[in-house]
């Protein structure tokens, strides 16, 4: 039997991002539950089954505009769009940009927040505009425990016993609590309009990090281990679904208890 409550079949998605981690994982179960699921993502390669691939670049309004112009004309207006693209510096990230705060290179922090909060606001004014036009729709923006806290800068102290002066970099945080507010914004415009607009707040997606890393932060969480990226799913078929229909400008949080203490 299929619950009506979170029945998402015929409907339209748009995933941002997702070719990557967490992103095909949205994909692929929105997908798998009946959707029609576009990815936009700079990234080529194979899409997961039953998932079409859309070369986009999200801080670059035209190249939205163009892949939607496609997708309304074979298939119409998504009735979902998942904000889930993101940067973050990686491990590998050159030294200035995990060195210290007083020196943190002011384009490393214009990449940060063109991808995670320009790019959010640019999908959401052209896809979610086409949605508040047909009067419904749910948008999911991406957040993360390092936007609602700071980060734990001793979770990286075995990079430091390494000989690294290795600082949690800033934009990543300061980008992910633009979202908490750029989705309560939203989420009032367009109450009325018919489209939901919520955050989903994660916390740290276990991925081949270093065992000292992930003990250092399994210890940090109150459940005792990182986050499974197929236990984020449960949440976006929440908030893309009927079952959320009074769920709006909501930051619903994922984080194993890691906000609780
Ligand atoms: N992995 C985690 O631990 C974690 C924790 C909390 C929140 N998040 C958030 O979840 C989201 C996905 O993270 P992930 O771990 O899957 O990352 P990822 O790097 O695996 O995937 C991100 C994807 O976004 C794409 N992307 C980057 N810039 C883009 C652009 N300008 N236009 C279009 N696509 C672009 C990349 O090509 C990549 O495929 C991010 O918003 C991230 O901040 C991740």
């Amino acid at each position: 039997m299929t619950d009506p409550l979170f029945d998402l079949s015929g409907r339209l998605a748009v995933v941002t991002g997702g070719m990557g981690q967490l992103g095909r994982v949205y994909a692929a179960g929105l997908a798998e539950r009946g959707m029609r699921v576009a990815s936009f993502d700079v990234t080529s390669g194979e899409a997961p089954d039953g998932v079409r691939a859309y070369e986009v670049d999200i801080t670059d309004r035209a190249a939205i505009e163009k892949a939607m112009r496609e997708i309304e004309f074979e298939w119409g207006v998504p009735h979902v769009l998942i904000n889930n693209a993101g940067l973050d510096s990686p491990p590998d990230a050159p030294a200035r940009e995990v060195g210290p705060f007083e020196d943190y290179p002011e384009v490393a922090f214009d990449t940060v927040m063109d991808v995670n909060v320009k790019g959010t606001f640019l999908c959401c004014q052209v896809i979610g505009g086409a949605m508040a036009r047909e009067g419904r729709g749910s948008i999911v923006n991406i957040g993360s425990v390092y936007g609602l806290l700071s980060p734990v800068q001793g979770l990286y102290d075995f990079r430091r016993e390494q000989g690294e002066t290795f600082v949690k970099p800033v934009a990543y945080s300061v980008s992910k609590s633009a979202i908490l507010n750029l989705t309560r914004y939203l989420a009032t415009y367009w109450a009325k309009a018919g489209v939901r607009v919520n955050t989903l707040t994660l916390a740290g997606v276990e991925n081949d990090q270093p065992t000292e890393f992930v003990e250092a932060y399994a210890a940090r969480v109150p459940m005792g281990r990182m986050l499974d990226a197929g236990e984020a799913l449960g949440a976006v078929v929440f908030l893309a679904s009927d079952a959320s229909s009074y769920v709006t400008g909501a930051n619903v949080v994922v984080d194993g208890g890691w906000s609780a203490w």
